[in-house]
């Protein structure tokens, strides 16, 4: 498996591009399956979830077609399955987005259930529950969600989230689309990745009005037709990027920034004491001059300081001066990365769902190991920042949700390099002469 080894101790100072979105992209990508003509995708970032996700959307018989200058193509017109098997659902958990767009175009569909990750258990009985008052029939069977409806479609529902879900309302969302009649979603998820697959939709034919607020109403059309959609930049990019600079008191800017997307975490960076100017273009943090602060935050749905950004805050923290609480009250476990920040010499102590922080002067590079997508980037950002070598294991996280991140960093003065693994399969020949298999890590 590769790894990143990163020299820590130098300041950043340079310009980053922005990817386009994962979390809009992945969503937008599926609800190609609600029409039979191509839908064009462009600003689609170099990810794994997304080669994932066009890899299950080519199981299911779409025709997948890049072009050159990161747009793709996703042609629904004659799919072959409506079957969602578990080797690739377990691999990326935004599969379920595939349930309700299936359902509702054909009346049917069988997806893996994706089961818990390192984060949380993950439960998606709220996306169950919408589609079950849609008029789906619903079961569980052999780790796979049965879904059918009968000859007349999904109807339109009034549907109250009892908890803010992202995935589950975008998957209702699409689920109403082609429902007959009108569909409330109460207590929506307000995220711009959700405002930018209604966006999407909208172009598609779809009418949904309310996206960006937290009721989001519906009234299904019998038909979507193919369109053409770009994708919004990656906020969460940016807040790691914005991060790295302000832990390594350097300067950043960043294009293709939409700082509505940010406001919080802006906010907070200027709390911590960082220098903020926006332009058209973009946004440029400077951390030069200034002593970072540290700065207490809890995570919450959009508009609320977003939990996908608590991991790279809480090594800011660790790192500036005065003592902070990060709360998490989205996922149950969301703080693995604590440990290994410990190791490089943090002082964090956890209680319950809080992290107690002191700031220290300095952390000092150690062998770490990448637990989730987040936590790696905080992994990152604590080897930029520490004295000497960090060498971060299984980095196949951070590949999942940051595009180029060594090539980004290195643009910006950071010592980064990806240190190539053995394959799994491969074997080593010892200094007897005898082949011995690498430890599996
Ligand atoms: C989305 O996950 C994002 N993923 C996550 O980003 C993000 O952390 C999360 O929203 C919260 O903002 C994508 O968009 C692909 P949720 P999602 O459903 O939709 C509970 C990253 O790093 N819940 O909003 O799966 C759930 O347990 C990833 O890019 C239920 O109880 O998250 C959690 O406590 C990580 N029942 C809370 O809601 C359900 O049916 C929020 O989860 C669904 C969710």
């Amino acid at each position: 498996m590769d790894k990143l080894l990163v020299n820590g101790g130098c300041p950043l100072d340079g310009e980053v591009q922005l990817s386009g979105s994962k979390n809009a992209t992945l969503p937008i990508l599926i609800a190609s399956l609600l029409c039979a003509e191509p839908l064009q995708v462009r600003n689609v970032p170099h990810l794994r979830d997304i080669t994932t996700a066009l890899k299950l959307l080519g199981h299911l018989g779409a025709r997948v077609e890049f072009n050159e200058d990161l747009t793709v193509e996703v042609d629904s017109g004659d799919l072959h399955t409506l079957r969602a098997p578990y080797e690739l659902v377990k691999t990326m958990r935004a599969s379920i987005l595939v349930l309700g767009p299936l359902l509702t175009r054909f009346g049917e569909a069988e997806v893996s259930l994706p089961g818990g990750c390192a984060i949380g258990s993950r439960p998606v009985d709220l996306h169950i529950r919408g589609l079950r008052e849609m008029g789906a029939q619903v079961s569980i069977e052999n780790g796979y969600i049965k879904a059918s409806v009968g000859r007349g479609g999904l109807n339109g529902a009034r549907i109250l989230f009892d908890t803010v879900t992202v995935t589950g309302t975008e998957n209702l969302l699409m689920a109403a689309v082609l429902a007959r009649g009108i569909t409330v979603l109460e207590n929506a998820a307000r995220e711009p990745e959700v405002v930018d697959l209604a966006r999407c939709l909208i172009a598609m034919g779809g009418a949904i009005e309310g996206a960006g607020t937290d009721v989001i109403t519906v009234t299904g059309v019998d038909a979507l037709h193919g369109a053409c959609h770009t994708v919004i930049s990656d906020r969460i990019e940016a807040g790691t990027y914005l991060l790295a600079a302000a832990a390594t008191r350097g300067r950043i800017r960043l294009t293709g920034y939409d700082p509505q997307h940010g406001d919080v975490v802006l906010e907070k960076l200027r709390e911590a004491g960082a220098i903020l100017s926006i332009d058209p273009r973009g946004v440029t943090l400077d951390m030069r001059k200034t002593q970072p602060q540290a700065v207490n935050l809890t995570t919450a749905p959009f508009p609320g300081f977003p939990t996908d950004m608590q991991a790279q805050f809480v090594l800011f923290n660790a790192v500036a001066n005065g003592s902070s609480t990060v709360t998490e009250t989205v996922f149950e476990n969301r703080f693995m990365h604590v440990h290994e920040l410990q190791r490089m010499g943090a002082d964090i102590h956890l209680r319950g769902n809080t992290a107690l922080i002191q700031g220290v002067t300095g952390l000092s590079g150690a062998q770490v190991m990448a637990t989730d997508l987040r936590a790696s980037a905080c992994l990152v950002l604590a080897g930029l920042v520490a004295e000497g070598e960090t060498m971060i294991d299984r980095i196949y996280h951070i590949d999942r949700g940051y595009d180029r991140i060594e090539e980004k960093l290195s643009q910006c003065g950071a010592s980064i390099r990806r240190i190539p693994g053995w394959p799994a399969t491969s074997v080593i020949p010892s200094r007897e002469g005898a082949s011995v298999s690498p430890l599996q890590s």
